[in-house]
């Protein structure tokens, strides 16, 4: 049986024609990929080893080999001689990215945003959108997806919070898992990124991360630790900022220390585009690739590692390592026993779009809905569509994730007062629009639409209509972050004067993440939409009807103010600024300057100082309320808690029974929170598990979560590990961070385990 196996696996082997028989032992499924890794790296020179751990921006192919239709983020030479693959890198992980400059015309499912994704608590929807990402990257020929964003919120105005899951370690590390195993389960690599502490997009090419290791070890890293033991992705990226001094892509503590040594990771280490700033150091640290080299400085890994490994500084061994890496991941993964179509095949965008459309709804969030104002009844006279382009399209975020999606990119505007560096940066509308969605769905009734620009007009209509429904956008994108996080324009005089005519009033939000509100307690309802992807249309149109619940939570905390946060304004704003004001003084570099990514910025440190308690955990530790609490959502159904019991030990339970005591079906994420003490011996809240259900009026599920003990722990670093001390924990049930429906004491052996 094996045998005839591995002659079927044998007569696959897709090396090249030039292979004479027998097939190379890498060949052999049966060995295992560490097996086969050492064998193919053993059969290579010192030049094939190099090659692999250098790559270059992919956008060069064109000119290199025109017609190449695989042009994405990055590319790296593959072996040719022994059938190893080229890697074909693209991101990301909302769909698979392109820019016109690209591909063009070539598009694939614009997926919601990543903060979208986390609002709807579903690891198998995570893992399905993964694996729709993967499959789509699989026919356009990649085998390498630069997904698997998985930094916590630690800034609610920070650029990128959208292309990540949100502020909660087991939310994040579960869901960017899900979606890391849905990609690579089409046979493709997923990356997980960025590794760590890129919390900022201001000065993120110099900023020097601080942050005490326990904390580090709390927050952010446990949450790429669980990610990594869920998804096992072929690839880690490591990011642009110093943390705690090194660079992260030259830092031994995080590479070789917590990464390799303490987790495990077989795979290989990738840099972020212009984040190598070493040859030995890096290579000694623990850095296996240097990924788009022209954006570095120097070619770090091309000639100048060799170099060093003929001066003996960097010895073979660790070469053979990162080789080995490399191709252990592209084995286990299946990009060489199931390559990807070498020319791109269709996408099934039918296929794209349903999993987009289910996600969008899952992570639509309801904040307020007085009255019953929502879902809208049938046979509505009149309904009035006002702003946010929902004429044209729903907003995307912006940055390297930017997909052109399938449904159209009716909009796209030049970035307002933008600096040259996001200049290949704009505003895209993805299409259908809302207001086409919402005319589909709201039979009968006449769907009027006004922008909004001219406010006499929009009052007066919203006067004549049964109901408003107005949109409203803040636009986040990577390398820039916002400096407050007030909706911009006009917006917020636009919807207070809508309340003032309407008192039906439903606020659309389509965000990168958290929004000022100041007009709240004016408006019958606010539903947030996130960037909802190119379904986004019709899954609010179906919410809004409320042909399936609002089931999404929120996965960061929204501020009441922006004072409220711990740094107000993103550190470093004037050091981007000298830097800009200098680069305008001095005019263009001279021809042959070599190109310097961080664009002359100083270097400056971001002290985290709220250390492991970010998010919610701040909110609490500093007392103040928030406007919207991490995991907040209405339903429009009601559900009930009862029955906790708990069970303590090595792996705790939780149990306890969800109730619809509504009379309509509908969705609910019911969470459990425990009291651990941090640093200073105060017990602040920690979400330890969370599910969502679908329940049909009246039903009831009973629920067993089986808690991860490390989320109860203190990380201990002089041991290092973490520690459970022995004791009652105080655990709560509820609807989110702020919220108490059942309580419990939760009893703990001491446990120690390993870091
Ligand atoms: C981003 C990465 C991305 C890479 C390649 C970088 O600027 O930080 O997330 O994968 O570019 O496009």
């Amino acid at each position: 049986m094996k045998a005839a196996l591995a002659a079927l696996l044998l007569a696959a082997w897709p090396g090249p024609a030039v292979l004479a028989e027998p097939a190379p032992p890498w060949a052999d499924a049966r060995l295992g990929p560490d097996r086969r890794a050492e064998l193919a790296v053993a059969a290579m020179t010192l030049d094939e080893k190099l090659g692999l751990l250098s790559g270059q921006f992919g956008l060069l192919m064109k000119r290199q080999r025109p017609g190449e239709p695989r042009i994405g983020a990055g590319y790296v030479p593959g072996v040719p001689r022994l059938g190893l693959p080229e890697l074909f890198e693209t991101d990301a992980g909302l769909g698979v990215a392109n820019s016109p400059s690209m591909r063009p015309g070539d598009t694939a499912t614009a997926m919601p945003s990543a903060l979208a994704t986390a609002a709807g608590f579903d690891p198998a929807l995570a893992f399905e959108a993964g694996a729709v990402m993967g499959a789509q990257a699989r026919a356009k020929g990649f085998n390498v997806l630069l997904a698997g964003g998985a930094n916590l919120t630690r800034d609610a105005w920070a650029g990128r919070n959208f292309e990540y899951l949100g502020e909660d370690v087991w939310l994040s590390g579960v869901l960017a898992g899900e979606s890391i195993r849905g990609v690579q389960s089409q046979g493709i690599v997923s990356t997980l990124k960025h590794f760590a502490l890129n919390s900022q997009e201001t000065g993120r090419y110099v900023l020097d991360a601080r942050i005490g290791e326990a904390a580090l070890r709390e927050s952010d890293l446990l949450a790429f630790q669980i990610a990594l033991e869920r998804g096992r992705p072929g690839s880690v990226m490591c990011a642009y900022n110093r943390v705690n001094g090194p660079w992260a892509c030259e830092n031994d503590a995080l590479l070789n220390g917590v990464l390799k040594r303490d987790w495990g990771f077989p795979g290989w280490v990738m840099s972020d585009w212009g984040a190598v700033h070493s040859t030995t150091k890096a290579a000694l640290a623990g850095l296996d690739q240097q990924s788009g080299r022209e954006m570095d400085l120097a070619p770090y890994f091309g000639a100048p590692l060799k170099a060093a490994v003929q001066a003996g500084e960097v010895p073979p061994a660790r070469v053979d390592d990162m080789a080995r890496r490399i191709l252990r991941s592209l084995f286990a993964v299946g990009v060489i026993d199931r390559p990807p179509p070498t020319k791109p095949e269709p996408i099934d965008a039918a296929a794209g779009a349903a999993v987009a459309q289910r996600v969008a709804e899952a992570g639509t969030v309801l904040l307020r809905n007085e009255g019953g104002l929502l879902p809208l009844r049938e046979g509505l006279r009149r309904i009035l569509v006002v702003g946010g382009r929902a004429d044209v399209g729903v907003l995307s975020g912006g940055g390297s994730s930017q997909v052109w999606g399938t449904g159209g990119t009716p909009l796209r505007l030049p970035v307002p007062d933008a600096p040259p560096e996001l200049s290949f940066i704009q505003v895209t509308y993805q299409g259908p629009a809302p207001l086409q969605a919402l005319r589909e769905r709201a039979r009968g009734s006449e769907v009027a639409f006004v922008d909004g620009r001219d406010l006499a007009a929009a009052t007066a209509a919203a006067r004549e209509a049964d109901v408003v429904i107005v949109f409203a956008e803040q636009w986040r994108t990577e390398t820039a972050d916002l400096e407050t996080l007030a909706l911009p324009g006009a917006q917020d005089a636009l919807i207070t004067a809508l309340a003032a005519a309407q008192p039906r009033t439903v606020v659309v939000l389509q965000t990168g993440g958290a929004v000022l509100m100041p007009w709240l307690r004016q408006v019958g309802a606010v539903l947030l939409a996130w960037y909802p992807g190119e379904r986004g249309g019709a899954a609010l149109a179906r919410v809004l009807f409320g042909d399936v619940d609002a089931g999404g939570r929120l996965p960061i905390s929204f501020p009441a103010r922006d004072a409220d946060q711990p740094r107000p304004l993103p550190p470093g704003l004037d050091a981007v600024r000298d830097a800009r004001a200098e680069k305008a003084r001095r005019g263009p570099a001279p021809a042959g300057a070599p190109f310097d990514i961080s664009g002359g910025v100083k270097p400056f440190a971001v002290d985290y100082a709220e250390g492991a308690d970010l998010g919610y955990r701040w909110f609490e530790r500093t007392g103040t309320q928030p406007l919207f609490p991490f995991g907040f959502g209405l339903s429009y159904t009601r559900f009930g808690y009862a029955g906790l019991v708990l069970e303590g030990g090595a792996t705790p339970r939780v149990r306890f029974t969800v109730t619809n005591l509504g009379a309509r079906a509908g969705s609910d994420v019911p969470q459990v929170y425990a009291a651990v003490a941090g640093a200073d011996g105060r017990r602040i809240r920690r979400l330890v598990g969370f599910e969502r259900v679908t329940l049909a009026p009246g039903e009831s599920r009973s629920l067993q979560l089986a808690l991860d003990p490390r989320l109860l722990a203190r990380f201990d670093a002089a041991q290092p590990g973490w520690v459970v001390a022995a004791g009652e924990l105080l655990v709560v049930v509820g609807r989110h961070a702020g919220d108490r429906v059942l309580q419990g004491l939760l009893p703990m052996p001491a446990l120690r385990l390993r870091p």
